[in-house]
Formats: C-alpha cells, sequence, structure tokens
C-alpha cells in the first residue's frame, strides 16, 4: 500500500509543482524512535545540518533535544539562530576558513573536529587571537570501507577527509604546543547510506584500538564521536519507514569499549530525515523516442540531484494509481539541458498522461538542501502534512 493514494492526490490537484512534500507525523516518529534509542543507551546524538535544513524539519529536530553538527560557519550561525545550545554544536570539514572558524570560536561551540594539523594550529592561533580556548576533536580516517557508492564513502587512505594514522604521532605533539586548544575527543565518520552493519563493527574495532592508542600515552579521551552513515530503505519507504535505531546503536553499545564517564556521540543526518520527505512533480509531456518512452516532469536535477550525482535509486509513483493499473515502461526525466537530467531508466509506472502527478520518494535528505538554481530555475517550493493539516510554504 503506498503512501501517495487517491486521498493525497486529490489534496494535491490545483497546486503549482514541483514542490517537497514533508510528512512531519513521520519525521516526529522517526526523531522520537532514534532519541529513545540513543537515550537508553545515554548516546548523544547531533543532527547533521546539512542534510535538512527547511525549516519545520530544523525546529522539530532542535525540539527532539539533539545536538548539530555543522559543516559551514552559516550552519553553526543557523544551528544557534534556531536555538541548538552552543554546548551541543560540533564543527566538521576539511576546510574551514578563518572567518568561519571565528564565527565557531565567538560561540563557544562545544568544539571544532580538526581534519588536519595545520588547521588545528590556525584554530590554536585564533583562539588566542579572540582570547579563549577552544575544545578539539581529531577526526581520524580510520581506512574502513563502508561498502557503499565511492562518492559518498569518506574514511579510506584515498579520502581527503581525517588525518590519517601515519600522522597522529605527530599531531598529538603538535597538540602538546598548542596553548589555546584542549583535546576533548576523537572523531570518526566513513561514510553515507551504510547498510550493512558490520562495517559499525569494523569502526568500533578502529575506534577502540586509537582511543586505546591515546590513553596510552597518558591521554584522556572524553568523547568518542563515531559519526553518522546509517542508511535507509530507498526500494521500500512504505515497508520501512523508520530506520532500524536500536540495531545500529546496540552494536556501538556492545562492541564499542568505554571506559566510566566517556561519552559516545553521534551525527546522524540521512536516518533522521529522509524517509519523511518526497519531491512532487508532475507530468509535462510524453514522447515516444526511437528506442523509449520518455516521461517529461516539471522537476528536474535542479530539484534533486542525488539520480544525477550518484546514480542513486529513488522509488518514483504515480500519485493516486491502483496497484492493478496498466503499466508502461519510461525513462522519466526533467527538463534541464543535460542528459544526465533523468530520475530512472526503464521504470515501470501505470500509464501516465500530461497533468499526472509523481512523487519521488525517499528526497528528505541531501535533496531540497541541495537544489540548485542552474537554467534559472525558480527557487523550489514546500509543503508539509501535519495531523491532516496541510500548508503550502512559498520560498
Ligand atoms: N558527519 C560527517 C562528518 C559527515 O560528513 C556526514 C555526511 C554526516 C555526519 C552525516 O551522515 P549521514 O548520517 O547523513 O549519512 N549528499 C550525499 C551524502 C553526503 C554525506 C556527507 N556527509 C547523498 O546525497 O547521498
Amino acid at each position: 500500500m503506498s503512501y501517495f493514494d487517491s486521498t493525497l492526490l486529490t489534496q494535491f490537484e490545483g497546486l503549482e509543482t514541483p514542490f517537497y512534500y514533508y510528512n512531519l507525523d513521520l519525521l516526529q516518529e522517526t526523531l522520537s524512535a532514534a532519541k529513545a534509542a540513543a537515550d537508553k543507551r545515554n548516546f548523544h546524538v547531533h543532527y547533521a545540518l546539512k542534510a535538512n535544513f527547511n525549516p519545520r524539519v530544523l525546529e522539530m529536530v532542535q525540539a527532539q533535544g539533539f545536538g548539530a553538527d555543522c559543516v559551514s560557519g552559516n550552519e553553526v550561525s543557523k544551528a544557534i539562530e534556531v536555538g541548538f545550545p552552543a554546548s551541543q554544536i560540533t564543527f566538521a570539514g576539511v576546510g574551514k576558513s578563518d572567518k568561519e572558524i571565528r564565527t565557531a570560536l565567538k560561540h563557544e561551540i562545544f568544539a571544532f573536529n580538526v581534519e588536519s594539523i595545520q588547521e588545528m594550529e590556525i584554530i590554536d592561533e585564533l583562539a588566542g587571537e579572540i582570547g579563549i580556548r577552544a575544545n578539539v576533536s581529531l577526526r581520524i580516517n580510520p581506512n574502513v570501507d563502508a561498502k557503499t557508492h565511492q562518492y559518498i564513502t569518506t574514511g579510506l587512505d584515498e579520502n581527503k577527509f581525517g588525518l590519517p594514522n601515519s600522522e597522529l604521532e605527530r599531531a598529538a605533539s603538535v597538540l602538546r604546543n598548542c596553548k589555546n586548544v584542549d583535546l576533548v575527543g576523537l572523531h570518526f565518520h566513513i561514510g553515507s547510506q551504510i547498510t550493512d552493519m558490520n562495517v559499525f563493527k569494523s569502526l568500533c574495532v578502529k575506534v577502540n584500538e586509537w582511543k586505546n592508542w591515546f590513553e596510552e600515552r597518558g591521554t584522556q579521551i572524553r568523547v568518542l564521536n563515531v559519526g553518522g552513515g546509517l542508511g535507509v530503505d530507498y526500494y521500500g519507504p512504505d515497508a520501512n519507514p523508520i530506520a532500524d535505531f536500536e540495531t545500529y546503536f546496540d552494536i556501538f553499545d556492545r562492541f564499542l569499549e568505554r571506559t566510566p564517564n566517556q561519552e559516545v556521540h553521534f551525527e546522524l543526518g540521512r536516518a533522521l530525515v529522509a524517509q519523511c520527505g518526497s519531491l512532487i512533480s508532475k507530468v509535462l509531456y510524453i514522447k515516444s523516442g526511437v528506442k523509449k518512452n520518455f516521461l517529461i516532469l516539471d522537476a528536474g536535477m535542479t530539484e534533486l540531484m542525488r539520480p544525477m550525482l550518484y546514480q542513486a535509486y529513488h522509488k518514483i509513483e504515480k500519485v493516486g494509481a491502483s496497484a492493478e493499473a496498466e503499466k508502461a515502461n519510461y525513462d522519466v526525466v526533467g527538463p534541464i539541458c543535460e542528459s544526465t537530467d533523468a530520475f530512472g531508466k526503464e521504470v515501470a509506472l501505470p500509464v501516465s498522461k500530461r497533468g499526472d502527478l509523481i512523487a519521488i520518494r525517499t528526497a528528505g535528505a541531501y535533496a531540497e538542501v541541495m537544489a540548485s538554481s542552474y537554467n534559472l530555475r525558480d527557487e523550489i517550493r514546500y509543503f508539509y502534512a501535519h495531523q491532516g493539516q496541510h500548508d503550502l510554504v512559498a520560498p
């Protein structure tokens, strides 16, 4: 049974497309499930703002009591503006500018996740100039294969992220000479959309090794930040609308060695917000090519870039269609002047006509936030559903 049944069809009729559609009830259920599973184990979850900073989505994540994981000075400012406590904000990223570092220092955020020795020295210098101390966690590249798409893996030797093992000895000694910086933790993030839970076990092994390495050298580690990466079911958004947070946290509970008072932090993005969002678009034209039938939508890579950038699969549905409807194969494409502008090839969909509404599912993470104005497209709009109430929000 699809979520996009004929009830929604009638509610969408007459609305200008394309738009993002967020089901805030599902978002709330997902957030509550994640928070309960984390609280049970005394784990701290920071929400990765980069996944989705739509206003109502962010407001609800904040209200649930999560911290914020930011990757730019603007994300830090946004997190503060919507009410995340500075003491629960981290700042990651390989290329933090001086301006962004100063912004984060002034807000006295919880910690910088430092990705290079040079960056650590700059944070030390800028903190000295402002006259405050900065907490840092060292981001270690553990060389663990996340077994996900090569474009979204981050913890291998060939990736630009984190400090390689060979640099840690030097990083530890440089740290000892930094006057304005305190080491609070170790940080790891090996990739996104991870569905093989064994990958997280392998990560735990590496975290334990590095934690011990530091402790053997007399450096106490207060925080073990294991990043994010928990995947969602893009093939079954109706069958599995909420990720299995229990199993995920349980792995860390069982395989991570913790000394008393050591905190475990997570940075979840996708698993919290992906399933509550869909991109709703309209069929503009149907065209029979020499080899294909094209379903040309009014949304394209400017609204949702994941299929074009990562060959990512998103389930495509005709809104309001019955399961028995006669089907045809279509290449579902957008209006943008690029051959890669296709949401799916040879997709079996109920026979469609101009004006039909199409839902592209599991589009709550890395979707609206990655929209662009290429081809001078209109700014993308969004629309929420909450306890049967709908309100369309114009940009
Ligand atoms: N922490 C760090 C340091 C990260 O780089 C990321 C994501 C996260 C946490 C959150 O990861 P999540 O729980 O969402 O997997 N645009 C790509 C995904 C890029 C992920 C970037 N980093 C996509 O659409 O698949």
